[in-house]
């Protein structure tokens, strides 16, 4: 095999990086924390160190990769504990602070070798999807093509940009619990088939993520967010997918009549009415067997008596939110509002384009039609192509 060469970009400079890999042989069952130092372009990646170590210092060392700009999703891997994809990860910052990070493989998936994992699981689950459109949908007139409108695109167009690295399953904590929990990538594909308005199958599929391991497994803690390297967000998705669900009355599920009883809640009185919960969302039957329990938090005066309920001062504000939500038709999927701002991410410009997570983006505005140099009311519709939009 040739030597690896990574030449200085002109005027960069190289950088001293030091590692620490977690080492891992199946078959023996060997592990060791191996520390590795080399010489790097200072723009170097974390994939570009692991090919420097394993050319010039040390050949067994094993990872997998590809196409070296985040596109394949084969370079996952776990940095001083969390997700990242190596081929995205830049070095020098970290080279520079002095920092040593530990470099192991994914989490959630068996380790084969080093850095590679066993994907089966993964695939599985990817699989079981059905991750393509199902007949039923009508077929276009003769010669012309399905046009889906914007506003039902972008409800899927974060879940379309995922590239299965697995970074978002190596971090769910639901998974780690239940290995069979459905997990992130493979929600945030289901949604985007759910949302598919071609997709003739939307009922069947919302009943199977409906089942035992499914959407309402998820515990909301958001890692997968935090560290999908594309901007899926697949807690939103499977937000999603909840919020579809119970607009289909697909609402068999505790976690569905938990969503249900907050949201009625909030509309009839403006605050959550906490001792409700309960026999809300599991039932009578089950909630006279909790009775016990109730009365000791009653006791410590952690239960607020049901009647009267309490009303807030200004629970018109939450009645006029709940009746514009309607009103305007964001049931369902349109009702999450970050899959507009996943839009904002891939749309801004530096011609002054909104940035992703800006403040000034709320539902029912289209942030990706404002660039410097639109008209009031130009859309991206209208904008003339090559016009730099
Ligand atoms: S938010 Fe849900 S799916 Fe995402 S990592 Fe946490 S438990 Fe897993
Ligand atoms: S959702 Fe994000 S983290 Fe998960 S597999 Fe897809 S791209 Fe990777
Ligand atoms: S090598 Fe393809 S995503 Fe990193």
């Amino acid at each position: 095999m040739s030597e690896v060469k990574l030449e200085a970009m002109p005027g960069s400079t190289s950088i001293e990086v030091a590692l620490k890999i977690w080492r891992f042989n199946r078959e023996t069952g060997e592990r060791e924390l191996r520390r590795y130092e080399v010489e790097a372009p200072g723009e170097a990646t974390l994939l570009d160190v692991l090919d420097l170590i394993k050319d010039r210092i040390d050949g067994t060392l094993a990872f997998r990769k590809s196409c070296r700009m985040m596109i394949c999703g084969s370079c996952g891997m776990r940095m001083d504990g969390a997700a990242v994809l190596a081929c995205k990860q830049r070095m020098a910052e970290i080279a520079e602070s002095g920092h040593v990070p530990v470099i192991s493989a994914m989490g959630n998936l068996p380790v084969i070798k080093d850095l590679v994992v066993d994907m089966t699981p993964f695939w599985d689950k990817f699989k079981a999807m059905k991750p393509y459109l199902q007949p039923g949908y009508e077929e276009p007139v003769e010669g012309k093509e399905h046009r889906i409108s914007q506003e039902r695109m972008n409800v899927i167009h974060k879940e379309s940009l995922c590239i299965n690295c697995g970074c978002c399953v190596s971090e769910c904590n639901s998974m780690e619990a239940d290995p069979d929990f459905l997990g992130p990538q493979a929600l945030a594909k289901g949604m985007r088939f759910v949302g598919d308005p071609r997709d003739g199958a939307k009922i069947e599929r919302l009943e199977d993520y409906n089942s035992e391991h499914g959407i309402w497994d998820c515990t909301r803690c958001y890692f997968c967010n935090e560290r999908c390297p594309k901007g899926v967000d697949p807690r939103d998705a499977i937000a999603k997918l909840g919020a579809e669900s119970i607009e289909e009355g697909i609402d068999r599920d505790m976690g569905a009549k938990h969503a249900k009883w907050f949201v009625k809640s909030a509309e009839t009185t403006g605050w959550l009415r906490e001792t409700e919960l309960v026999p809300k969302t599991q039932g009578i039957v089950s909630s006279i067997k909790e009775m016990k329990f109730a009365l000791g938090l009653a006791r410590h005066g952690k239960v607020p008596p049901p009647f009267p309920p309490h009303v807030a001062e200004d629970v018109n504000e939450a009645r006029a939110l709940h009746n514009l939500v309607r009103e305007q038709g964001r049931g369902g999927a349109l009702g999450i509002v970050q899959g507009e701002r996943g839009l904002a991410r891939i749309e801004h410009t530096e011609a002054g384009g909104l940035r992703r997570d800006s403040a000034e983006i709320t539902p029912g505005e289209e942030p990706i039609r404002r660039y410097a140099g639109d008209a009031p009311g130009q859309t991206t519709d209208d904008r003339t192509p090559g016009s730099g939009a």
